[in-house]
């Protein structure tokens, strides 16, 4: 049975202070649909891309197997699905067969086969990388985040494929997708990594239940740290007295003469050594019990710059139906969306939600038929796909959109964002970093009505269960497009809005 052994394996990028991977095993078995979860940025598609062997490593990864990385390069969207499938699976003409046999249990047809790939949804578009992935049977697939691009019916359509495979470790956020897939589980935590035998509910037991004791912990951490803190300051002044009135003693009153240490008597110079090695063993106690506090992962609550609107109505569309390319989209949509009530927009993916979204406030070209009337002096904040792009420092990103640095980082420590990670250029952080970048800045502005575009994409679930906390807290006005159910279900005050094609 082929299996992976990693033995005490440590990590980290070139300028990293800390390691991501520190002295870490573990063995995995072939036959296992193992769900790697952790917050953002904790070494996820590191730890693939370790497997995959694209980075020097200390320790050792030892396997028979051979490993697939999704989501597969694609060097020319241009080229018909077909070659693009052809290229990454290193299949030939006469064993197309085998894809099309896989694309069918995901629902493509053959007709796609033909098409340039660019044409191809975001959804199918994963679903055909995924298909190729799978005519492989001899290999261990690394499949890193296949939810992002894929609306609610999509997420179902891959997960009952995936169900139906062996042998691969899937990233991904979504936990009601996850939990359909997964055999193990292996969380990846800022203090530990660790295995579970069971899924996605497994793990979040054992979490609630560990994140309970840390704060306890971390509570008593805190308290051991200004008591040890206190006994250094006491340890250090009374050495500091009894150097003192020795020396006046030995120089006949005068203090401020050069200690000789040899010169004081056998007994002062035993209690003197005693209290220097007090005060070291207190501090480095300070030192361990800092560095435990470190670990803990903090969830706290975040904070919303919500202002209530002053009008009840906040935007109406009547027959709204927008056009690209002189193409109108969508079928006539019509609702009034008053203060405080939060609308989601249920549509599938590639759909034309941003034209929509752009046209709503304000680009009137884009309006092919019907009206939106929006109050103009509404405050709101917009969150978009623009994470995916995002480069240069977060001084200028805050300074750009007007936000004050310190907030905007307080609010990304929030996000459970490590300190360390403020420093890089933007576009060298993970996704799930870049998206917290942009989410922080719509947090933190002043708003009166938020409109978020897959606001969860790529975050991690215990910023999602954070971000779903604050909104039944702070209960903003908002227009929202989702595709995680749990999250959408919890949130919206409204029956969900279905955006269907025009026909
Ligand atoms: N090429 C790189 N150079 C320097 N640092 C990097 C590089 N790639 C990733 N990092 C950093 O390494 C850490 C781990 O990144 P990684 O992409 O593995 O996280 P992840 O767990 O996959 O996160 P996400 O859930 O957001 O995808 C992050 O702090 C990230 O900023
Ligand atoms: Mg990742």
């Amino acid at each position: 049975m082929g299996t992976i052994q990693i033995k005490n394996l440590s990590f980290r990028y070139d300028g990293m202070v800390n390691h991501i991977f520190d002295q870490f095993s573990l063995s995995i078995d072939e036959s296992w649909k193992l769900g790697l979860i952790g917050r953002n940025g904790r070494g996820k598609t590191t730890f693939l891309n370790l497997l995959l062997g694209k980075y020097p490593y200390h320790g050792e990864i030892q396997s028979n197997l051979r490993f697939n990385y999704f989501p597969q390069p694609i060097t020319d969207f241009t080229k018909n699905v077909v070659d693009v499938l052809m290229d990454v699976s290193g299949l030939n003409e006469s064993e197309v067969w085998k894809i099309q046999l896989e694309m069918d249990q995901l629902g493509l047809t053959d007709d796609l086969l033909s098409r340039p790939f660019s044409t191809l949804s975001p959804g199918e578009q994963t679903k055909a990388l995924l298909a190729a992935m799978f005519t492989d049977k001899e290999t261990f697939q690394l499949i890193d985040e296949p939810t992002n691009h894929l609306d609610i019916a999509g997420r179902q359509v891959v997960a009952s494929y995936l169900k139906s495979k062996r042998g691969f470790i899937v990233v991904s956020h979504d936990r009601y997708f996850i939990d359909q897939v997964i055999d193990h589980v292996l969380s990846i935590d800022r203090a530990k990594i660790q295995l579970f035998d069971g899924n996605y509910d497994t793990w979040q037991r054992e979490f609630d239940r560990e994140n309970l004791s840390e704060k306890n912990e971390k509570a008593h951490l805190q308290t051991e740290i200004k008591r040890l803190s206190a006994t250094a300051s006491q340890v250090k002044q009374w050495a500091g007295n009894a150097e003192n009135k020795k020396s006046k003693k030995a120089y006949g009153g005068q203090s401020n003469v050069n200690l000789d240490k040899g010169f004081l008597g056998h007994k002062a110079a035993k209690v003197m050594k005693r209290s220097k090695s007090t005060l070291k063993r207190t501090e480095s106690a300070i030192d361990e019990k800092k560095s435990l506090l470190r670990n803990i992962d903090d969830v706290v609550p975040l904070t919303l710059n919500y202002k209530q609107p002053h009008q009840d109505h906040i935007l109406l569309l009547n027959d709204f139906q927008v056009q690209r390319n002189h193409n109108i989209l969508n079928e006539p949509i019509t609702f009034d969306l008053t203060k405080d009530q939060r609308l989601v927009f249920e549509g599938p993916n590639g759909f034309g939600k941003t034209t929509m979204i752009k046209a709503i406030l304000g680009e009137k070209r884009l309006i092919a038929r019907g009206s939106s009337s929006f109050s103009k002096t509404v405050k709101v904040s917009y969150l978009t796909q623009e994470f995916e792009t995002l480069s240069g420092s977060i001084e200028a990103y805050a300074k750009h959109h007007d936000v004050e640095l310190p907030v905007s980082l307080n609010m990304l420590k929030k996000l459970g964002f490590e300190r360390s990670a403020f420093t890089e250029d933007l576009s060298e952080l993970s996704m799930g970093q870049k998206r917290k970048v942009s989410l922080a800045r719509s947090l933190c502005e002043p708003a009166n009505f938020y409109i978020w575009d897959e606001p969860l994409n790529y975050l991690d679930v215990i910023t999602r269960r954070q971000i779903q906390k604050l909104i039944l807290k702070v209960k903003p006005t908002m227009l929202l497009i989702d595709h995680d159910r749990d999250f959408v279900d919890a949130i919206a005050t409204e029956p969900p809005i279905e955006l269907k094609k025009y026909r």
